[in-house]
């Protein structure tokens, strides 16, 4: 995810922008770059790691400036280059800016600039922004960024140098964070603290659409309209070590609490006037029209994303899908047909399994569509088509956010097909629009059982085996599930289609054995609690999942976790949620590195 930093005060801006753009590294990043105010504005942008920026500027050499602005980018609109870094210029040369978040309307307002003349170096949705504040700027900074906000659509936090203003540095934000740092020696902006912590612990925390006025004596805060604030200085008292983690003791609690956000990201734009737009996606009406069968292709949690994502392609679409293992596919000589479409699934692009598939679905004459994370990464480049998920960089080895954005755009691409073949009713069509626009906050609510789940967790961080079963959709989120259990807290846990239990493996169950019963689907509903019985009988403890309103599950089970109420198609995307707490704190009370657990790697990039 991208990184901010920028200084203005009576220090050397550079080494602090430098120093603070190394400690946003961990966040990940594809380039960087600064810009100072040296005779008048002066950037630097490189692509790739940060010793390769420091290289380039002690190759020009610099001169002393005590204002600047600096930025790691995760790319989003457009490949990771130095074209694309961060900061970007207004046309005149007046304005440097850098950027986190997205821009929803840039495209809109990219034309009128164009129209305007103004020409871009750029495919950034950032440019747009700093052209945008070129284009209306009239010698006042603060009336100009007023403006600009008012103009624009989106997720933001912005810093801003303006060469007729070299003692000046602005910063707003809107649902994208940004803090101001203060100190004796100058004012500080940053996305996260760990970027200016060695310098200042004193902050104001900016709401959205605050302004920063920044100066090296002080710091005015205004609202859009031009009235100051009063706000407390919020002082941390974090080690460094803990404020990369924003607190958090491990990423991983960090990347789930940040799913609401990531859903948002990946979701919303997509949403526009009650239907779904895929900009980036060329598939014509025509070649939608005629899919014969679809295979999704993934590993691990992605290939768990994708049977949920046959359930929904199949229902919503009428098309076949088959969902495969990357490493099996490969191998086994499928058959594919030149009406056929290859959904490949990977949060890292680089799975070494899932590349070889989409280059095996490449070579059968099929096309390929992706829904990966990283931006640039091999399978991107590889595909037809790319959807990015844009959950941001995730650190924990264990998937949390990449999972669920994986999901909210295949229940995207399952409705943007089902439009276009004409499978759905427009009351439907309308019904998963709500489920989709609503996910974000649902996520968030559910996060917030966080307390009682660790509480859960204490009560069977000493389980040796777990059972989790569900039938349908809930079978997929009973695999994510148990997974996620075994890979952090290395307890043996299995998912069950629940009515196979039944056929073998309900002899495993015995006195306090802890059965997960997942019943989101109303109409297979009494037939889990029924399940559920059974293990009872035989001696299980019993947690049940079921949707708020369902609380038949409490004659059963001996706790239940109540989820959002929503559509049978959606309900289970609810499921992992809690149950990625849950294995978490089961992780913590059993001592395992949560973050990095044995033998694995983030990026399996070999067979
Ligand atoms: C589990 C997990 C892995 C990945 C799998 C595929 O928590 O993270 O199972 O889902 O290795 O990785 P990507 O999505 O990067 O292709």
């Amino acid at each position: 995810m991208c990184g901010i930093v920028g200084y203005i005060g009576n220090k050397e801006a550079m080494p602090i922008l430098l120093g603070g753009l190394a400690k946003l590294e961990y966040r990940g990043y594809d380039s960087a770059g600064v810009s100072v105010f040296e005779d008048g504005i002066r950037t630097v942008k490189s692509q790739g790691r940060l010793t390769n920026l420091v290289e380039k500027i002690e190759t020009e050499g610099s001169s002393a400036s005590h204002i600047g602005i600096g930025h790691t980018r995760w790319a989003t609109h457009g490949e990771p280059s130095d074209r694309n870094s961060h900061p970007h210029n207004g046309q005149s040369g007046k304005i440097s800016l850098v950027h986190n978040g997205i821009i929803e309307n840039y495209l809109e307002i990219k034309k009128m600039l164009l129209d305007n003349g103004y020409i871009f170096q750029s495919e950034t949705d950032t440019e747009v922004v700093a052209q945008l504040f070129d284009f209306y700027y009239a010698g006042n900074p603060l009336e100009t960024l007023q403006k600009v906000i008012g103009e624009i659509r989106g997720a933001y936090a912005l810093g801003v140098l303006c060469s007729d203003h070299p003692d000046t540095l602005l910063a707003v934000r809107k649902d994208s964070p940004l803090l101001v740092g203060l100190s004796e020696d100058g004012n500080y902006i940053a996305s996260d603290a760990p970027a200016i912590l060695e310098h200042t612990r004193d902050y104001y925390l900016l709401n959205d659409n605050e302004i920063a006025y920044l100066t090296k004596d002080g710091v005015v805060l205004y609202d859009l309209v031009g009235n100051t604030i009063a706000k407390e200085i919020y002082h941390v008292d974090w080690d460094i070590a803990a404020a990369e983690k924003g607190g958090y003791d491990y990423f991983m609690m960090k990347e789930m609490m940040e799913q609401p956000e990531a859903l948002r990201k990946s979701i919303l734009p997509r949403l526009e006037n009650g239907e779904v737009k895929l900009d980036d996606f060329a598939m014509t009406k025509e070649e939608i029209a005629n899919l014969n069968r679809i295979h999704i292709v993934a590993c691990g949690s992605a290939w768990h994303a994708g049977i949920v994502g046959k359930y929904v392609i199949e229902e919503m679409c009428r098309i076949p899908v088959e969902v495969d293992i990357a490493s099996e596919f490969r191998y086994r000589n499928p058959i594919l047909n030149k009406n056929d479409l290859c959904i490949i699934l990977s949060q890292s692009g680089e799975t070494a399994d899932t590349l070889a598939a989409l280059r095996e679905a490449k070579k059968q004459g099929v096309k390929v569509l992706s829904i990966v994370n990283v931006v640039g990464s091999s399978i991107a480049r590889e595909s037809d088509y790319v959807l990015y998920t844009w959950a941001g960089p995730e650190i924990a080895v264990a998937t949390t956010k990449g999972y669920s954005t994986q999901l909210s755009v295949l229940y995207l691409v399952a409705m943007y097909f089902a439009k276009e073949r004409g499978t759905v009713s427009n009351e439907m069509y309308a019904l998963c629009e709500k489920e989709l626009e609503e996910m974000p906050e649902k996520a968030a609510k559910l996060l917030q059982l966080d307390a009682s789940l660790a509480e859960l967790a204490k009560e069977y961080a000493s389980c040796e085996d777990v059972f989790l079963i569900g039938r349908g959709i809930d079978y997929a989120a009973a695999m994510e599930s148990s997974l996620k259990l075994k890979e952090i807290s290395y307890i043996h846990s299995e998912a069950y289609a629940a009515g196979e239990l039944k056929h073998g493996t309900i002899s495993l169950v015995e006195e306090g054995t802890l059965v997960i019963a997942i019943a989101t689907q109303d109409t297979l509903f009494e037939k889990l609690v029924s399940n559920a019985k059974e293990v009872k009988a035989r001696g299980a403890r019993v947690i049940g999942i079921a949707p708020e309103g369902q609380t038949l599950m409490e004659e059963v089970a001996d706790q239940v976790i109540y989820l959002p109420k929503a559509h049978n198609l959606f309900a289970s995307s609810y499921v992992v949620l809690p149950m990625q707490l849950f294995a978490y704190y089961i992780a913590v009370e059993r001592g395992c590195d949560v973050d990095k657990p044995r033998n694995l790697a983030k990026s399996v990039t070999v067979e």
